[in-house]
């Protein structure tokens, strides 16, 4: 057994060179020890770290875990998401009855029903993006010309925020989630998006428009009780967590899907929908590109298995220290998008499951789906050693993903 002892570790690992697809080797060690244990941070804190799929889900569900911020201890993923959040203050971190007074405002706008509706839109995005990529001379990055638009074009039609806007603040996404930003630059992002958010509000306050910012504005408007900072801070909660994992999910499982030719043929077999859907789970169970791990902390003392989780002490949950269970998913090292893999905690667990899960799995169905189908020659345009992986950012993935058909 190696030695993972009290906060010997340093969290989070990166993905072995080699094996991107994999979990770190050390994390994988820590799963088979079956207990919490202390990793440091960041800030050379030590926060527990908790491993297992029930165990995950069991205390992803326990109240006396908090998403709050605010409280001393909080183990943030990076400096520049502490002063972020410190300024910021949005129903995901927060814990009910606040989180669920702010998150019923907006569950009737991610229905599966209503994504649904929503599948001739995104298949066109998806058709227009893949005709502008093939009208390119190959090699082309599917990062930049696909798996990034495709999501920012649908939250940004959604959300009612001009697409014109994307350099922006898809860069501006990229400076928070990245683990080495330096305070200045988290600050100067934040007041950026959020004056792009109030300008837009108060656009939608002048003109009223048929999406969701401008339903917030109508209920600031009609029942008082929602600020226009609020209403900034939802919108870019909103459009950050709506395009940036989408993006990664996309380039990441196409990747997948190109290193395992066995199962980039059956994904090509599936004529049924409910196929198409299963292997998209089992995409997001595998590659887990949750890289930073859900954060909470502690309101009481908890007793997990035999050890004490102290009241005012951090706790991670890797995600894929849970999707890759054995005990959960037999063989979780092998991509098999024939397993039934729908119970996956890619999205979370709990009170703060993910609300854009529907929207974010019909656009992975979508894209896959269209890329494979449109472009049957696709192929791999880099050795995979030469491929940029995004260790150094709160979600896994490529930096860049040169494709050649
Ligand atoms: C592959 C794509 C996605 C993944 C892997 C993902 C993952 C997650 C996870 C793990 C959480 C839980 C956070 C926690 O427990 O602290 C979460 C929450 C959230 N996600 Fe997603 N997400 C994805 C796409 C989206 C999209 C497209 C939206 C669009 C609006 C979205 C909006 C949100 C929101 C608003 C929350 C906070 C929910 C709450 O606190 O109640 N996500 N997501």
């Amino acid at each position: 057994m190696p030695q993972v002892g009290p906060a010997s570790v340093a969290y989070p690992m990166s993905r072995q060179r080699g094996c991107p697809f994999d979990p770190p080797m050390t994390l994988r060690k820590i799963q088979d020890e079956r207990r919490p244990v202390r990793v440091t941070i960041w800030d050379g804190s030590t926060p527990w770290l908790i491993t297992g799929y029930e165990r995950q889900r069991k205390l992803l569900a326990d109240p006396r875990l908090s998403s709050d911020a605010t409280i001393p201890g909080f183990p943030f993923q990076s400096s520049g998401m502490k002063v972020r959040r410190k300024r910021t203050s949005t129903f995901i971190q927060m814990d009910n009855p606040r989180h669920n007074y702010y998150r019923r405002m907006l569950t009737g706008q991610f229905t599966a029903k209503k994504m649904d509706a929503l599948r001739p839109a995104i298949q066109n995005i998806v058709d227009e993006r893949i005709e502008e990529m093939l009208a390119k001379e190959a090699p082309v990055d599917l990062v930049r010309d696909f798996a990034l638009p495709v999501p920012s074009l649908v939250i940004c039609d959604l959300l009612g925020v001009p697409y014109d806007r994307h350099d922006f603040f898809q860069s501006a996404s990229a400076t928070l989630l990245k683990q080495d930003s330096t305070a200045d630059e988290v600050v100067e992002a934040t007041r950026q998006l959020r004056s792009l958010a109030l300008e837009l509000i108060d656009q939608k306050i002048e003109q009223h428009t048929e999406d969701i910012i401008g339903h917030l504005v109508s209920r600031h408007l009609s029942q008082g009780d929602l600020t226009r900072d609020e209403i900034a801070d939802i919108a870019l909660l909103l459009l950050l967590a709506g395009h940036e994992t989408t993006a990664n999910q996309i380039a990441l499982g196409t990747l997948a899907l190109l290193h395992h030719p066995d199962q980039l043929a059956l994904f090509r077999s599936f004529s049924e929908p409910a196929q198409i859907a299963n292997a998209v789970e089992e995409l997001l169970r595998y590659l887990s590109i949750g890289h930073v791990g859900r954060r909470r902390i502690a309101l009481a003392d908890i007793d997990v298995d035999g050890t004490t989780i102290r009241q005012g002490e951090g706790v991670i949950f890797p995600d894929s220290a849970g999707n890759w269970d054995e005990q959960a998913f037999a063989n979780p090292e092998q991509l098999d998008l024939s397993r039934p893999a729908s119970n996956h905690i890619s999205f979370g667990y709990g009170t703060h499951q993910c609300l854009g899960q529907p929207l974010a799995r019909v656009e992975l169905q979508i894209a896959y789906k269209t890329l494979l189908d449109r472009i049957p020659s696709v192929r791999l345009a880099a050795e995979m050693e030469d491929l940029r992986f995004r260790n150094d950012m709160n979600v896994y993935g490529v930096y860049e993903l040169p494709i050649s058909w």
